[in-house]
């Protein structure tokens, strides 16, 4: 590999937070519950209530964005801090939460890129009618995206219609959906997914209109996926699993449609969501501007053999493969799967070569259980390795001909995990609070902050 790598002029270096993740203040301003307030639900773990308390410590938060020199911040709107109930009404006073930030971070120079849906439903609108599973929460969502893309026109150029809807749909505690029957419940998770992808087309169009200079696009959790052996089943299986878990929601975002064998794997299964004749125009009505990318580890996977396993997550549950492990990859406490930098470039070729268009690395970063050491530092040389491996191979995209534009870590400060709280730490900046006390959430630069900081002045990997 080369020595040093210096990336196109413009390039943007960002870093990632989600609302419900960093925010905190969960009742505060005039927010309205969300279905994310509880966190992971999980006696002992970190609730999102403080979660990284950013509702109180945002200003020094961009000004530590500032000192990075981040060109990007890829943040969240929380949807119940704008619109905390069913009445279709903004509340000024979310709005003013986030006029102040965006327009701090403007001040420094730094470009907001905001995720409008990133796993946390409006409690009011579960309440209200079951949340996804509902087709009013379409128009729910198109007048949230209504309102956001009014009033912040000029000043967010770049917006997220929604944050990896793989997992958005399939996660219950995040979107309202309790299904215990295993069937239903994949049945549930793939008409909210059709919901989410007639609401994402709408808003799509809909900014289009609102503000034809701003540009919109999904977030992916792409699914790099390997065949245990170079047998053509298992490396079938290996299709198979890249078409049903992220092929078929890019798919649904660029063109609009199911690819052909997941059409048909959901109707053999009985998943087929129910579908209005008006449906397909609206699918085809737009086409995202970029695809945010997020990626953590690949995935290996053999030819089905046995019985559907439903103890697993619904995106697993398949009789098309199974998961296994990778003996090649280096695996970590919270990395099962393994740590594999090749694998990003392996999924954004492939992401390219189906989208043809222009991506950024919305989510990739390195989780850690870490604590303060005696000299009131963190020292996550873990982590500097895994971003430069990462960030290399996006180097060799670029130089390989991939319109790759930004690269965002997740995540900016520590923050609550999706699934794990406190415990699991991906930040650059340490949040200085526990699982159960969030004490005063002071922010602590680590090591990996500073060698950030190197990167981006440099426009590149130093030698
Ligand atoms: C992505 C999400 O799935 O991965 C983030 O967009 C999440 O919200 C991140 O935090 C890491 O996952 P986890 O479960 O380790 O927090």
């Amino acid at each position: 590999l080369m020595k040093q790598m210096i990336f196109p002029a413009g390039f943007l270096w960002g870093a990632s937070t989600s609302a419900f993740q960093v925010e905190g203040g969960y009742n505060e301003g005039g927010k309205g519950p969300a279905t994310t307030d509880r966190g992971a639900g999980r006696p002992g773990i970190a609730d999102n209530k403080v979660a990284a308390d950013h509702y109180h410590h945002w200003k020094e938060d961009v000004d530590l964005m500032a000192e990075l020199g981040l060109k990007v911040y890829r943040m969240g709107f929380s949807w119940s801090r704008i619109m905390p109930d069913a009445s279709g009404n903004p509340n000024p006073e979310g709005l003013a939460f986030y006029d102040h930030l965006i327009d701090y971070l403007l001040e420094k120079g730094i470009e907001p890129l905001v995720t409008l849906y990133h796993f946390e439903c409006p409690q009011a609108l579960v309440d209200a009618f079951g949340g996804w599973l509902d087709r009013q929460m379409i128009d729910a969502y198109l007048r949230y995206a209504e309102i956001c893309f009014t009033h912040f026109k000029g000043r967010v150029k770049r917006w997220v219609t929604v944050n990896e809807q793989l997992i958005a749909t399939a996660a219950g505690i995040m979107n309202g959906n309790h299904e215990k029957d295993p069937q239903k419940n994949l049945q549930n998770i793939y008409q909210m997914s059709y919901h989410v992808s007639l609401a994402e087309h709408k808003a799509m169009a809909l900014l289009r209109q609102i503000d034809p200079e701003a540009q919109i696009g999904p977030v992916c959790a792409i699914q790099v996926v390997y065949p245990h052996s170079s047998r053509a089943e298992d490396v079938l299986a290996a299709e198979n699993a890249e078409e049903l878990m992220e092929f078929y929601l890019l798919d649904l975002s660029v063109r609009g449609e199911y690819p052909p064998y997941v059409a048909s794997y959901l109707k053999a299964h009985g998943l087929y969501p129910e579908t209005q004749p008006e449906d397909a125009a609206v699918l085809k009505s737009s086409t995202p501007d970029f695809i945010g990318i997020n990626y953590y580890f690949s995935i290996c996977v053999k030819a089905k053999e046995g019985p559907v396993n439903y103890n697993q997550p619904p995106f697993w549950v398949s009789d098309a493969f199974d998961i296994c492990d990778n003996p090649y990859l280096k695996t970590t406490e919270w990395m099962d799967k393994g740590i594999d930098p090749v694998g990003l470039r392996i999924g954004m070729r492939k992401v390219y070569n189906r989208c043809r268009l222009p991506m950024i690395v919305t989510e990739n970063g390195m989780a850690y259980s870490e604590t303060l050491g005696p000299d009131g530092c963190i020292h996550d040389p873990y982590r500097i390795e895994y971003l430069k491996e990462h960030i290399e191979q996006i180097g060799i995209m670029i130089a390989e001909g991939l319109p790759v534009f930004g690269y965002c870590p997740w995540s900016f400060v520590d923050v609550v995990s999706s699934h794990q709280g406190f415990a699991k730490r991906y930040g650059l900046v340490y949040v200085d609070r526990t699982e159960t006390d969030p004490k005063q959430c002071a922010r602590v630069k680590k090591d990996s902050f500073y060698w950030y900081q190197k990167v981006i002045a440099q426009n590149g990997l130093p030698e």
